[in-house]
């Protein structure tokens, strides 16, 4: 997270244009970066494509607004991977522990609004398979900058045979190419590089 916190009044922003400005730093696996550093909540602008297939879980609650394209976002929800297509214009709220992992295609932008972190919450990276939707892995850790942290978590996870294959139907997780097109006839699909 960047270490100065937003406590003068910035000029308006135009976002299109400042992702235009800044779009060498959207880099996958997460594509993201910060627009506002609050005392309360952060802004995060995240870009397409990415290239994860971890879920995010926290005891905070997440705002998505999507400005452009459309995305899919699975959350866990009663045990079983459910598909959210969030079009654009179109907003979206995640609850606490909810597990989510937004899949984004290229030239897509959105923002997500989160609170900062109380002293001691901690933030979940799960991995869920995707044949039989069993927890395939939890790391749990006390995070303070998610960009950074998640990137070279999930990385080792998928170089880890061991950690990254299903106990329950044995699917091996792989490292995911990057997200090419959601598709969402007859279902909603996620359609990588390569595929
Ligand atoms: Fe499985």
């Amino acid at each position: 997270m960047p270490a100065t916190v937003t406590d003068t009044v910035l000029s308006p922003i135009n976002i299109k244009q400042w992702v235009e400005d800044h779009i060498d730093e959207f880099k996958p696996p997460v594509s993201n970066k910060y627009l506002y550093l609050g005392k309360d909540f952060f802004v995060m602008v995240i870009g397409g494509p990415n290239a994860r297939n971890d879920f995010h879980k926290t005891d905070s609650e997440e705002y998505f607004y999507q400005l452009k394209g459309d995305i899919c976002v699975h959350t866990i929800e009663n045990g079983t991977i459910v598909d959210h297509v969030i079009r654009e214009g179109e907003t979206f709220f995640i609850p606490p522990n909810v597990p989510h992992a937004p899949q984004r295609p290229p030239g897509s932008i959105g923002i997500v609004v989160e609170r900062n972190r109380p002293d001691g919450e901690t933030e979940h990276q799960q991995f869920y398979c995707p044949s039989c939707h069993e927890l395939v892995w939890n790391e749990e850790f006390d995070c303070k900058d998610i960009v950074e942290h998640f990137s070279s978590s999930m990385e080792s996870f998928w170089a880890d045979d061991e950690r990254a294959t299903c106990s329950n139907c044995k699917t091996r997780i792989k490292k995911p190419a990057p997200v090419a097109r959601i598709e969402t006839e007859p279902d909603v699909r996620v359609i990588r590089e390569g595929e």
